[in-house]
């Protein structure tokens, strides 16, 4: 597969790469390509990649942490870095150079809170000679505001720069498209139309084979088998597991218009009362909604705020 673009944010990993220890904090809606991006840059470089299960304990995810950072470095059996401590005392003290990239890291809030002080506390008294450099990545935009940007957030003032990934212009999604053997123009501007700058939606249509805009429509969305069919569906199941179908019925609701608390109650068979976990999970967590409130209101007193989707493939 071929990797497209991305040239300005590889040379800022690269210079931060140059002067280690570096925190990047790489941030972006989904599927814009902030994994692609961090395993191009990890190719030819040693590196350690950890994804963060939401759908796994703590305990299971250190168990797996440490067999990935001892293999991926060659260290002997009797080292154990299975607890979050050991973990991250390691790392941090480590003086070769070595990529490690931490993905959906917001999870950890969800999973285990403490990760994230616990970090904070070993990344500030990493040893002199740490040669580290840490890309922290997560595709919800809010709760990386609220562990490093907001004043007393637990990392605030931490990363060294705090990248947040564009989809594509119209001009990159052009050129790919120009590679894949889309050469007229209507054409190109009607997939354009319809998938934005996300690459994600481009390497489906290679895939599936798809010819123009009418065989992408019918093979990728409307087809009993096609891959965006149950786009929203399979992302709320990654990330929500068997309790996905009250979140699927929130957001149909907010879809179908049905804005305020009551309404949205109404649809969901949940209480207005209890409503506030899951509005927490996809406004901060998943950043899929967001509530507004007349600008005239006081925000947190309010009563006539409204629930509304920011994501455009959700609606
Ligand atoms: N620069 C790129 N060039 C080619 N394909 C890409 C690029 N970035 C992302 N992709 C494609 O888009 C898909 C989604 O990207 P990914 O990195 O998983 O998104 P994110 O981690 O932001 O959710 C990838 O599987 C890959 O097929
Ligand atoms: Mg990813």
């Amino acid at each position: 597969m071929k990797f497209y673009n991305r040239q300005r944010e590889l040379e800022l990993l690269d210079l931060l790469y140059g002067s280690r220890p570096s925190l990047l904090v790489l941030t972006g809606k989904r599927r814009v390509g902030k994994t692609e991006l961090i395993k191009q840059f990890m190719k030819d470089r040693k590196s350690l990649y950890f994804f963060v299960d939401s759908n796994k304990s703590i305990e299971i995810l250190m168990t797996e942490f440490n067999h990935l950072l001892k293999d991926g470095l060659g260290l002997p059996d009797y080292i154990q870095v299975d607890e979050t401590e050991t973990f991250l005392d390691f790392l941090t003290t480590f003086e070769e150079d070595v990529v490690v990239a931490i993905d959906e890291f917001q999870r950890f809030l969800k999973i285990h809170p403490s990760f994230i002080t616990q970090l904070q506390k070993y990344w500030d008294l990493r040893s002199d000679n740490c040669r580290l450099f840490l890309i922290i990545s997560g595709s919800s935009i809010g709760m990386i505001k609220k562990i490093f940007i907001e004043e007393g957030a637990p990392l605030f003032k931490r990363a060294d720069n705090i990248l947040t990934l564009k989809p594509f212009t119209i001009r990159e999604v052009f050129g790919m498209l120009e590679d894949i053997g889309i050469k007229d123009t209507t054409e190109k501007l009607d997939l354009y139309l319809l998938f934005g700058g996300t690459v994600y939606y481009y390497r489906l249509f290679e895939k599936y084979q798809c010819t123009g805009f009418a065989d992408a429509l019918e093979k990728l969305i409307f087809n009993e088998f096609a891959p965006l069919g149950n786009e929203v569906r399979d992302i709320l199941i990654e990330e929500f597991g068997r309790e996905h179908a009250t979140y699927y019925e929130i957001i149909s609701a907010i879809a179908q218009g049905r804005c305020s608390l009551s309404e949205i109650s109404d649809m969901s068979h949940v209480s207005a009362n209890s409503l506030a976990p899951y509005f927490y999970d996809l406004i901060d967590l998943l950043g899929i909604a967001e509530h507004r409130i007349p600008v005239t209101d006081i925000p947190r007193k309010s009563r006539r705020g409204r629930y509304f989707l920011k994501d455009n493939f959700f609606r």
